[in-house]
């Protein structure tokens, strides 16, 4: 039976994943690290491997182990990453220097799988240019806007350099879902009965909804391509007042509509990351979260997707929310 080693399997995107490994009859291998929650993956049929990517010598511990009980990974799906930190430098050593850690041991234990697909982000790109409105395009070139971005881009860097190495390379918009944390905080604020927005400009922003996202990336790792990298998206785009009026609809609720002025989230952002920048934390409404705020094209291209892969989202908008917020209902998260 093919198998799979999904890293950051405990996490919201890494347990779709998994599942979807099983559903495709792949023998799967969840790696996780000691601390991690097993909540999401409960399924009798997954494998455990625990790995810390701190360090070279550290991924070989666990790499030997396998090796040991004969077991090679045909596909590796290297999805473990920090979407928030603490600290400045954890974005790139978890999603930098852990990316070349892991590769680096897979080299010295022989053990490079026949496709090493990186879960990237459209972040490592940056938005669009806002004048033209055109999408972002991989013949484009990168402009990340914070250290998020940034990190990814590195580790892009580092794997897109390799020779002989089997890499694919996705770069996901907005990723929603069950037991996503971030725009569930929209969710809620919506169904609070408010509606904010950030600045008087228009935002286009765009999604891939959590089972879209993982479909494809099983048709990636299952196709001929190699050394190829695509940006992912549900191929349309929502003016954020859409995405208000979407989840407002599936929540049957009527909000009070308010704007906060840039100049005000900067000044915020700026004070907070004085402040807790003496601690060498980050606040939680930062200058990089002010970039991202701010930046009002977020469209990436999709052709690529269905001309080599024949994809098109299952989900739109409208029905990946009302399912999303169904899940979180279901769970009391709403
Ligand atoms: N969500 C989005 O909108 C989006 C969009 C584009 C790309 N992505 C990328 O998709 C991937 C998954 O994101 P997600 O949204 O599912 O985030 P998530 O729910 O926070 O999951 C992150 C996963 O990475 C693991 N991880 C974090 N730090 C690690 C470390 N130092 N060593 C090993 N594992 C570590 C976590 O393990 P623990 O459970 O132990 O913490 C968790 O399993 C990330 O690479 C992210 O950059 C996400």
């Amino acid at each position: 039976m093919a198998n799979v080693l999904i890293t950051g399997a405990s996490g919201f995107i890494g347990s779709f994943l998994v599942d979807e490994g099983l559903k495709q009859g792949l023998e799967v291998y969840a790696g996780i690290r000691k601390s991690s929650s097993r909540g999401y993956l409960q399924d009798k049929r997954i494998q455990f491997l625990e790995f810390d990517f701190s360090s070279r010598e550290k991924v070989l511990v666990t790499l030997d182990e396998c090796k040991k009980n004969n077991i090679r990974f045909k596909y590796i799906i290297h999805n473990a990453g920090l979407t928030k930190a603490q600290k400045k430098e954890d974005f790139y050593n978890v999603n930098c220097r852990n990316t070349i850690h892991f590769i680096e041991a897979l080299k010295e234990a022989d053990m490079v799988p026949e496709k090493f697909l990186f879960v990237s982000s459209l972040a490592a790109y940056g938005p669009g240019n806002p004048d033209t409105g055109e999408p972002v395009r991989n013949t484009h070139e990168p402009k990340p806007i914070e250290l998020y971005g940034k990190s990814k881009l590195e580790a892009e860097r580092y794997i897109t350099s390799l020779t002989g190495f089997p890499w694919l390379i996705v770069r996901p918009t907005g990723v929603y879902g069950p037991k996503e944390k971030d725009y569930f905080i929209f969710f809620q604020t919506i169904n609070r009965g408010l509606e904010p927005y950030i600045g008087f400009k228009k935002q286009v922003l765009t999604f891939i909804y959590v089972r879209d996202l993982v479909r494809l990336i099983f048709l990636a790792l299952a196709s001929q391509h190699v050394n190829k990298a695509w940006f992912v998206s549900d191929g349309k785009e929502y003016p954020s007042e859409l995405f208000a009026e979407i989840t407002k609809k599936a929540l049957g609720k009527k909000t009070l509509r308010f704007t906060v002025p840039l100049f005000l989230v900067k000044t915020i952002a700026t004070i907070g990351e004085r402040v807790t920048g003496l601690w060498g934390s980050i606040p939680t409404l930062n200058t990089d979260k002010y970039n991202v705020l701010k930046s009002t094209n977020w469209r990436c291209e999709v052709e690529p997707l269905e001309k080599d892969f024949g994809f098109k989202a299952e989900y739109d908008l409208e029905k990946g929310v009302a399912e999303a917020l169904a899940w979180y209902k279901k769970e009391h998260w709403l």
